[in-house]
């Protein structure tokens, strides 16, 4: 049982910095857990617990059913992969493969067996002779990656494995790291800060930001029901706009104004939009959610005027502006949008996102728990 547990863990550095505030998360057995979060939010000090490679401060972390807060990095039965790969210089792909199983006295037959079944994998065969100097950065890669299958570990620890490729090769490495969890059916608790390497890579995503874990869940249900203004914004890509108004009752009727627009308020959030009158709710709409064309009854609609057009190919990238209001749609290229366009853009009502603008908490996603 390869389950990863923290339990009410903390992470303090000397000189006060909290990098890690009382996490919990269970990390299940044989899943794809993606750490993602923006830079310095305690991604790597998670992963480096779990490895032992950083003493827990506080609460408890266990791997199966075993409490490994003072147990050996050695003896805890995973295998990390750097950023960096950490490849020995001097030695052949052979002999880094095969290094750590030697200092840990495994029987000759038996490290064979394991670096050719590694190299079988990876693809890695015709290069075991040659140094690391002798490899382009995607081999270096794979070797590091191979390194750490040799171990057979009952978890895989990676941290930004695939920030030193290009984007093509990051992209076939993405696959690859795919291919092998699903081939060695064991735990990855994998690190990025790239939210679309999350997106397309996890079984479960665990979205982090300043040391507080703020969302964990299957990436469709991040992206369609993210529990505060921070998970929505950073999932998705092109970001979320995000629109700032003012919500207001009066005669019965609830309604959300900005000096540039008027929204309607759909029945499911009435009471809570209601409820915070005369102060801010934050509008969530994604960029792939308005359209152009004409409103059907209950969309809400935008009017901006274009101010940029990128074309994506299929698709363009519109910026528009409404007064102060910037916004982003993404949108078929066919409609061959021109800057000075006025657009007039819908979205339907039930993609509308709400935010309490004080504590960042989604609306919608409440009533969805309340449900
Ligand atoms: N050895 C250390 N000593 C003091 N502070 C550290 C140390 N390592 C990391 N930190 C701090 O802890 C926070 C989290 O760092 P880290 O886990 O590396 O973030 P991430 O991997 O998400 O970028 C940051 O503020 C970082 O500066
Ligand atoms: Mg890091």
């Amino acid at each position: 049982m390869a389950t990863v547990t923290f339990d009410h863990v903390w992470k303090r550095y000397s000189g006060d910095v909290v990098a890690v505030q009382d996490l919990n998360l269970d990390i299940r057995d044989e899943e794809f857990l993606v750490l993602v979060g923006p830079s310095g939010c305690g991604k790597t000090t998670s992963l480096r617990m779990i490895a032992g490679l950083e003493e827990v401060t506080d609460g408890t972390l266990k791997i199966g059913e075993r409490v490994v807060n003072d147990l050996a990095p050695k003896d805890r039965d995973v295998a990390m992969v750097f950023q960096s790969y950490a490849l020995y210089p001097h030695m052949s792909v052979r002999d880094n493969l095969s290094f750590g199983l030697k200092l840990r006295k495994v029987p000759k037959p038996e490290i064979e067996r394991r670096v050719q079944e590694a190299a079988k994998i990876l693809d890695l065969g015709a290069l075991l002779d040659r140094k690391p100097k002798q490899l382009s950065g995607g081999q270096r890669q794979r070797v590091a990656l191979g390194r750490a299958i040799v171990r057979e570990p009952a978890v895989f620890l990676m941290d930004e494995p695939l920030s030193n490729l290009d984007a093509k090769l990051r992209a076939q490495t993405r696959a690859q790291i795919l291919r092998l969890h699903q081939r060695l059916a064991t735990t990855f608790v994998y690190v990025t800060h790239d939210q679309i390497e999350a997106m397309t890579m996890g079984s479960r995503i665990a979205v982090m930001s300043a040391g507080l874990l703020q969302q964990v869940g299957p990436p469709q249900e991040l992206y369609d029901h993210p529990i505060n203004k921070f998970v929505a914004g950073f999932i998705g890509s092109p970001a979320m706009n995000f629109i700032e108004m003012t919500a207001s009752r009066s005669d019965g009727k609830v309604q959300l104004t900005s000096q540039d627009f008027t929204f309607p308020v759909p029945d499911r959030l009435r009471e809570s939009v209601a409820a915070l009158s005369g102060n801010t709710v934050t509008v969530g709409i994604r960029p792939e959610h308005l359209e152009l064309g004409e409103a059907k009854p209950g969309d809400a609609t935008l009017r901006a005027t274009t101010d940029v057009v990128e074309y994506l190919g299929d698709e363009e990238q519109i910026h528009l502006r409404a007064g102060e209001t910037e916004i982003i749609a993404l949108v078929n290229s066919s409609a061959r949008v021109r800057p000075g366009d006025v657009l007039e853009l819908r979205v339907p009502i039930d993609r509308v996102h709400m935010f309490d603008d004080q504590s960042g908490l989604s609306l919608t996603s409440r009533e969805l728990a309340a449900a």
